[in-house]
């Protein structure tokens, strides 16, 4: 059996928690993320026969039944991942009654999974039905992007429309646009399936005054579409409180969309 610490797939967690905490993203236990991994390659690794103990999820993930997830832990802090992965994060496997999660690896001080659960299982299933090589569900609170959120309609046209207009790659990177759901308690079912049910629309959702989700095949691709959103919303906010001169026009938004080939939400122009 290889040791654990050398899987590239915690290595790769390792590596965007200590990113996103350097991007000043992931303040205290802020954000979390989800990663779906293949049976073949954990088990190079981890006994899959050794359960260490079962925690309830509290809801259904029927679809998710066998699979396996690496997940950050609830109130660990993304900046504490790269030296104490054991601790900080854990592999469970969602059990044959599909409300129990098996511990396999991690969360060794006896912690578990993220409060944010529902959400990233609930948004997995959501994608894997419109993208079956989906296997990343990422929570933040990027700064600029939850600025946004106060100065900002949070009308999921406009606000993608706004954050097409500052970047001129915003809308090659997001041409299905982000989903947002007002203002709820996170943490709950209920907001697990709401975010789910956006995420049959979107890749990306913000959390009114809370932050934002993303989904990818890969956790480059997830954490990109995040990072793209948000250095948009910068430019909003170093630009909101000034004339605007300029804009990129929504004519030039179809210009770019048609040369590079992306399928966008053409209701979310004014054209
Ligand atoms: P957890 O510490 O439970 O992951 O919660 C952090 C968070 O961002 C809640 O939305
Ligand atoms: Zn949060």
């Amino acid at each position: 059996m290889k040791d654990i610490l050398t899987a590239p797939f915690v290595k790769e967690m390792q590596k965007t928690t200590a990113n996103m905490y350097r991007l000043g993203w992931d303040e205290r236990n802020g954000g979390n993320i989800s990663y779906m991994l293949e049976e073949d390659e954990v088990k190079e690794y981890l006994d899959l026969g050794n359960v260490i103990r079962t925690i309830p999820t509290g809801f259904d993930a029927t679809d998710l039944i066998g699979k396996i997830f690496i997940v950050t832990g609830t109130g660990k802090y993304f900046k504490n991942v790269v030296d104490d992965p054991e601790t900080n994060l854990g592999i469970i496997r969602i059990a044959e009654d599909d409300t129990t999660a098996e511990l396999l690896w991690g969360y060794k001080d006896g912690g578990r999974f993220t409060s944010e659960l529902p959400a990233h299982l609930m948004s997995h299933m959501a994608r894997l039905k419109v993208d079956k090589e989906n296997r990343v569900v990422m929570h933040t609170h990027p700064t600029h992007t939850l600025a946004m959120n106060y100065v900002h309609e949070l009308d999921e046209k406009k606000f993608t429309h706004t954050l097409w207009e500052m970047c001129t790659e915003c809308i090659v990177v997001f041409p299905d646009g982000v989903g947002v759901l007002p203002w709820m308690l996170c943490g709950t079912n209920e907001i697990g399936e709401a975010t789910a049910k956006k995420m049959e629309e979107f890749r990306l959702v913000v959390w009114g005054m809370h932050g934002i989700y993303g989904a990818g095949k890969t956790m480059d691709e997830t954490f990109g579409l995040i990072e793209t959103v948000e250095k948009a919303a910068e430019i909003y906010m170093l630009t909101a409180h000034l004339p605007r001169v300029n804009t990129i026009r929504d004519e030039e938004m179809v210009e770019l969309a048609e040369f590079f080939g992306v399928n966008y939400r053409k209701d979310f122009l004014n054209i």
